[in-house]
């Protein structure tokens, strides 16, 4: 990752290497399996074990089953969570091979993540809005709507009780700039290189507790990098951080 710039008040912008991938060497693919087995191994621990404590004590209270059946629930949940990521990052690898475009609009896009993470947002307790213009860029829908997904998940999650997100589309010279900003946590600057690696948090047990895997932005960075799109990074911590991903001019679907 290229640093930008960084000023007096802490605040850091990189520009992301563009993922150009095409198929993990070797050794990346070990590492990519061990920490994948690595990271479902956990969640299946835990179920295992209070499924067992379950079935094998008869006496447990109500609350208490109660309790371990939440577990289980949660635990589960993170495993199709991983499951589910794992799959989107196969499905960039084979929208790589065949390339299939069709005319996506993204402030649409915008409006449907939006609407999709409304009920985390409600529970965070954060507020999230949607503005710009319309702008058509060819590109596979899937593809588009996980990337906008992943950003406003992180844009909610790593936020603040009482906390705004913005999500919005604009035209430039530079192309159409799909931007996420949040008022959140930020990043610290020595992270800020590492967050779209794959299996990186910055803070694992904060992480950990939101269910979080660290390869939302890693999909991010594949899903950029199919649509030839740019990413940058600004993050002030403590005041929260903007992605734009910037999709080259030449990406914009022709209209008649
Ligand atoms: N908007 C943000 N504000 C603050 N920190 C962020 C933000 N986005 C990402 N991060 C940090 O970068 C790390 C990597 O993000 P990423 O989306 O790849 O993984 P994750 O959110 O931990 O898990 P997943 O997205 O797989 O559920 C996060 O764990 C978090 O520490
Ligand atoms: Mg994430």
């Amino acid at each position: 990752m290229k640093k930008h710039k960084s000023d007096t008040t802490g605040k850091e912008t990189r520009h992301v290497s563009p993922d150009n991938n095409h198929g993990l060497s070797a050794e990346e693919y070990r590492n990519f399996l061990a920490n994948a087995s690595h990271e479902m191994k956990t969640p299946l621990t835990s179920i295992i074990g209070y499924s067992e404590i379950l079935l094998c004590q008869p006496e447990l209270s109500r609350k208490d089953i109660a309790r371990f059946a939440g577990i289980i629930r949660r635990e589960a949940a993170r495993l199709s969570g991983i499951v589910s990521d794992i799959i989107a990052l196969s499905e960039l690898d084979e929208s790589r091979l065949h390339r299939e475009f069709a005319p996506v609009d993204l402030l649409d896009c915008c409006h449907e993540a939006a609407e999709r993470l409304r009920p985390l947002a409600e529970v965070r307790g954060v507020g999230v809005s949607v503005l710009g213009v319309h702008a058509e860029i060819s590109g596979v829908a899937t593809h588009i709507a996980q990337m906008i997904e992943n950003l406003c998940d992180n844009a909610i999650k790593y936020n603040r009780r009482g906390g705004r997100v913005e999500l919005s589309v604009k035209k430039n010279e530079k192309g159409i700039v799909l931007t996420v900003a949040d008022t959140g946590v930020g990043i610290p600057p020595e992270h800020i290189g590492q967050v779209f690696d794959r299996f990186y948090r910055v803070d694992k047990e904060r992480s950990k507790e939101s269910g979080g895997t660290g390869l939302g932005l890693s999909i991010v960075r594949g899903a950029a990098a199919l649509h030839g799109a740019g990413i940058e990074i600004e993050s002030t911590p403590g005041a929260g951080t903007n992605v734009r991903v910037i999709f080259p001019q030449d990406a914009t679907s022709q209209k008649p």
